[in-house]
């Protein structure tokens, strides 16, 4: 990196602001990953229905398994690779030239690929690690010393959130955990009620990674910005299945990754802030990228940034970028729209056939209050899940859970009730004399 400081220091200071986006997109255009994809474009009979065939061609670990576990790592786009050689034929040829040929710029670029993923304007997502790094980012932002210093989460959240901010109790952080129900729902009322003039920021799943519940997120900001309190979505189980207006719900923050339902793999989380908040705030987890004249190396107090190079730490992973690019732009050319009408019908599919069965389901039944999985809780469910990829259906299990399984856009309806008689013949074969899973059935 010491190298690649050198090689662009002369033309690197202030080249971010001096040239104008169309000269920029004119420079970047040979270095950066093509947006056109590469393959033939898929044929549509309808503009509300997926060429499910297609697009699975495009996929290739659909032709060796029953793919169902995308809300953990989605599949691999055949044009990743196509995209990952672009990266390192770049660093091969170009060298430390490639960072001010695109390389420098590609958290913004990819940040506006997924806006509209998300729902939100360009120009207001920044590119980082994982989810850990760009909440950590958020929570710099904030005082845990003055009367406002609540933080305030259901017990449903990713463990990260939990861990991460139960690490600023040592900043004077006081943190409120609003029980769920069920394990599967959220208390909607209850959260809503836990926030007040002491809170500071509420992190909030939009779609719980445990149960799939899809939250409320625009009632939980209205009460947060009644009291004057921010909200960060985290997006990851939604983004890529769930459609999302982020920007028209008002939320302040969000935050997610790119290995799930986006295709993209890890190492590209993200960050959006809201861009009239943005300029107020001053993080404090920053790096030299968030200065506003990053070449210039000063030392001392950073001169910040716009949005979104504000909120930045370091080097980006430019690898992780390149490789991302590809499921957003299929993601994006699909439509999250037309994405969600399939999964509905394919996780109704799996739930009236899991139902038929007799297995419980710690997944909302109704089709608005969940996301892209169905978790279908079974007796001894850790070792059944363990037979069920023996049997090359790609599954996860959490837990407390249950059985994680989660159709995206390439899989099919024989997939579906191919995994579901592998999953009740399972079942039956480890109690063939009394079947737990029907018994213990609502
Ligand atoms: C809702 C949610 N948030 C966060 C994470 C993980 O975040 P990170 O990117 O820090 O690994 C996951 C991963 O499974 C998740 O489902």
């Amino acid at each position: 990196m010491r190298g690649a400081g050198r090689g662009v220091r002369g033309a690197g200071r202030g080249m971010r602001h001096a040239k104008s986006r169309a000269i920029w997109a004119a420079i970047l255009a040979p270095w950066i990953p093509h947006p056109a994809p590469r393959t033939p474009a898929p044929r549509t009979p309808h503009p509300d229905m997926i060429d499910v065939l297609y697009w699975r061609r495009e996929f290739p670990i659909l032709d060796t398994c029953t793919y169902l576990v995308s809300h953990s790592l989605g599949a691999m786009p055949r044009r990743t690779a196509d995209y990952l050689r672009d990266y390192a034929d770049t660093w091969s040829t170009r060298g430390v030239r490639a960072w001010h040929e695109g390389w420098w710029e590609i958290g913004r670029e990819t940040g506006n690929l997924l806006a509209p993923i998300l729902g939100v304007k360009p120009n207001t997502i920044s590119m980082h690690q994982n989810v850990t790094v760009a909440q950590a980012i958020i929570a710099s932002c904030f005082r845990y010393d003055a009367p406002r210093r609540k933080i305030v989460m259901t017990d449903l959240e990713f463990p990260s959130n939990h861990y991460l901010f139960e690490g600023f109790r040592r900043y004077g952080a006081e943190i409120v955990y609003v029980p769920s129900p069920d394990a599967v729902r959220i208390d909607l009322e209850r959260l809503i009620d836990a926030i007040d003039e002491r809170t500071v920021l509420v992190p909030l799943s939009l779609v719980l990674f445990k149960s799939a519940f899809i939250t409320d997120v625009r009632a939980v900001i209205e009460k947060a910005h009644r009291v004057g309190a921010h909200v960060s979505v985290d997006a990851y189980q939604a983004a890529g299945t769930v459609p999302m207006a982020l920007d028209s719900c008002n939320a302040d923050f969000a935050v997610g990754g790119s290995v799930k339902w986006l295709c993209g793999g890890p190492g590209a989380g993200y960050l959006y802030v809201r861009p009239d908040l943005a300029a107020t705030l001053q993080p404090g987890f920053i790096g030299w990228a968030a200065h506003e004249a990053p070449f210039a190396f000063a030392t001392g107090p950073a001169r910040l940034a716009g949005n979104p190079e504000r909120f930045q730490s370091g080097t980006p992973n430019v690898p992780a970028l390149y490789a991302a690019r590809a499921g957003y732009e299929i993601v994006g050319q699909i439509g999250v729209e037309a994405i969600r009408r399939r999964s509905v019908a394919l996780t109704r599919r799996l739930i009236e056939t899991a139902q038929a069965a007799g297995f419980r389901l710690n997944t909302p039944l109704a089709d608005h209050e969940r996301g892209g999985s169905v978790i279908v809780d079974v007796p001894d469910g850790e070792a059944v899940a363990d037979e069920l990829l023996r049997r090359n259906v790609i599954i996860d299990y959490r837990p407390g859970a249950g059985i994680r399984m989660a159709p995206h856009f390439y899989n099919t309806e024989d997939e579906i009730d191919h995994a579901m008689r592998v999953l009740v013949d399972i079942v039956q074969s480890r109690n063939p004399k009394k079947n737990e899973a029907v018994e213990r059935a609502p």
